[in-house]
């Protein structure tokens, strides 16, 4: 899909109200990653946001360079109406693919498995998303851990860790990737936590 296609096939879900990845709060991994964050000067990217209820919750806890990026100004908008003192700066209107900035950490919630799983785009996801941070920058988050159906219309898109390390490994030191133990339970045993760190 070219960055038009996109942008006005997310609109339209977000219009049609089918947004069934949704789960209107911030995930619990990654709300228990962000509690035992310190430094609230981090500059923090959400890529993919959708509704951002982590940007949301972090800057609750008083994270002030937060950003949040998605192709569809939908949720942005939705955002910034629940969230008027978030700084509109911060809100970004972009292809995650064309996005040029850096970051000291990079969190991923359900934005993964959303584009179409070829290879190709995954392994530039990683490679971008290794450009995208800091020297020793950090890409957290959650990977869906269940296989792929070869079905191109039916989203979330699947994989297997093996699969994802292997376009991860090349741009990461893997500190840790496994089955998380707190998601929420529509997704429990479905979901990889990973920490990666820009090697
Ligand atoms: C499945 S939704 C997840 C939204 C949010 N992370 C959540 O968990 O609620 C995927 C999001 O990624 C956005 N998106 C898809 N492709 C994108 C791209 N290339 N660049 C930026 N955002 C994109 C969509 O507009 C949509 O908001």
């Amino acid at each position: 899909m070219n960055s038009v296609a996109t942008k006005e096939y997310w609109s339209q879900r977000y219009k049609d109200e089918s947004t069934g990845w949704d789960i209107g709060l911030p995930s619990t991994p990654i709300k228990e990653y962000i509690d035992q964050l310190s430094d609230k000067n981090l500059k923090i990217l959400i890529p993919g946001a959708g509704n951002a209820y982590e940007a949301e919750y972090l800057f609750q806890q008083g994270f002030t360079n937060v950003f949040i990026l998605d192709i569809s100004e939908i949720p942005l908008k939705e955002f910034q109406q629940r969230n008027p003192k978030f700084p509109a700066e911060n809100l970004l209107c972009d292809d995650f693919f064309k996005h040029n900035e850096t970051y000291d950490l990079i969190i991923e919630q359900t934005f993964f498995c959303s584009f179409p799983p070829l290879p190709a785009t995954r392994k530039q996801y990683a490679k971008h998303m290794s450009a995208l941070l800091h020297a020793n920058g950090k890409l957290v988050g959650l990977w869906f851990d269940f296989p792929l159906t070869g079905d191109l219309e039916k989203r979330p898109f699947g994989g297997s860790k093996d699969e994802y390390l292997s376009y991860f490994e090349p741009f990461f030191n893997i500190k840790t990737f496994q089955k998380a133990h707190n998601s929420i339970s529509p997704r429990a045993g479905n979901e990889l936590f990973g920490i990666f760190v820009k090697s």
